[in-house]
């Protein structure tokens, strides 16, 4: 009770001194925050639930992504750290230290198999314009640059979750209270019958079938 109560008075603070109102104040682990989401976008039409948990150390950005309603649990077993993963099924964070809208941001994906995706998005456009630059620089070495993913499968529960952790170095951010983040999250939903079409459901809904839309990245305050 404590906790929870400090977190929100801390998010009131914010929110009055700055008079932009956070989407979510994310605390110190173990306490955490949560970003959940059930539509589709751009239709807005229903999606299963995801939620994506958050908070963090000194050190390391700790993500929790539930991924509800699942039933293909869909993957292709041939793919590996960084793969084209998006193809299939995976749960994503796009991820920026700073209160704008980004034109560089991390993308950090994972899939049912416990294979992770990392790369800094360069989208100058900051909405993937046709035509205009859009580029990857992949981080080679997740795990052994400090990154950690663990992914179980309930299947009888039509669920699973994935617990990752993201060393803040990444982005010059250790000792993170009171900055302020943008990001946004997201899940592909594939299958069998349907690929490579997929359902793509997100928290921030971003106007197109496209992640790749800066401007609509929600913004984070950790507390
Ligand atoms: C997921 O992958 C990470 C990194 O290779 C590994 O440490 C972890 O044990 C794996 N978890 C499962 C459930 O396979």
């Amino acid at each position: 009770m404590r906790t929870f109560f400090t977190l929100a008075a801390l998010c009131l603070a914010f929110a009055s001194a700055t008079s932009t109102k956070p989407d979510l104040c994310v605390p110190r682990c173990p306490a955490i925050a949560t970003a959940k989401f059930t539509t589709q976008i751009p239709s807005g039409s229903p999606c299963p639930q995801t939620t994506v948990d958050l908070c963090y150390t000194n050190t390391a950005l700790k993500l929790v992504f539930t991924a509800s309603g699942e039933t293909n649990f869909y993957f292709d077993p041939a793919q590996t750290t960084n793969g084209d993963i998006w193809e299939y099924e995976v749960m994503e964070a796009f991820i920026y230290k700073g209160s704008n809208d980004p034109q560089t941001y991390f993308e950090y994906e994972v899939n049912p198999n416990n294979v992770t995706y990392n790369a800094f998005v360069y989208n100058p456009s900051r909405v993937r314009t046709a035509g205009a630059p859009f580029d990857h620089a992949f981080i080679s070495d997740p795990f052994g640059d400090g990154f950690a993913v663990n992914t179980v499968l309930n299947k009888p529960n039509s669920k699973w979750t994935s617990t990752s952790t993201i060393p803040l170095a990444l982005f010059n951010a250790e000792n993170p209270r009171g900055t302020t983040w943008r990001m946004n999250f997201f899940r592909t939903i594939t299958g069998p019958s349907t690929f490579p079409n997929q359902q793509l459901c997100g928290w921030k809904n971003t106007g197109l079938a496209s992640f790749h839309i800066t401007p609509a990245f929600g913004t984070l305050q950790f507390v």
